[in-house]
């Protein structure tokens, strides 16, 4: 089973970033542990500050990996072209975010993913990626 968690903009700065909001663990910490507590599944992490490289990276694996974990970000609010990805490819889109979205700022509320992704996990810390590896599995 292939999977990609797509990271996107800011999310880099994980463990730096706002850690009242998402935690003090850096990802690729979070993403080791992923990898070994889940040995059966081809995981494959890719983050990108870049909306087009967000874009080019689903149309790349979104015919051949089974699934995608994707945390579009600040995208998820604004990009009509990462929800147009997300609909044109076979692979099933799974949305995450860390915090959730919707006890926030209104602008936060909106999501060109949703419409399109299989389901959405929001608002579990980083946990919510590994909910959304079992719900794949
Ligand atoms: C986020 C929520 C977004 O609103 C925000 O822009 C992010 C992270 C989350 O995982 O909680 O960068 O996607």
């Amino acid at each position: 089973m292939k999977v990609l968690i797509i990271n996107g903009p800011n999310l880099n700065l994980l463990g730096k970033r706002e850690p009242e909001i998402y935690g003090s663990e850096t990802f690729e910490d979070y993403f080791k542990q992923l990898q070994s507590n889940y040995p059966s599944v081809d995981l494959h992490y890719f983050q990108s500050n870049i909306e087009g490289e967000l874009i080019s990276k689903i149309q790349e694996v979104g015919f051949s990996f089974d699934a995608i974990i994707l945390n579009a970000a600040a995208y998820t609010h604004t990009s009509i072209g990462i929800g147009d990805a997300v609909k044109a490819i076979s692979t099933p889109v799974i949305e995450v975010h860390i915090s959730n979205t919707f006890s926030r700022e209104s602008f936060r509320h909106q999501s060109y993913i949703s419409p399109n992704a299989k389901g959405v996990i929001i608002g579990f810390g980083m946990k919510s990626y590994e909910l959304a590896l079992q719900s794949v599995l």
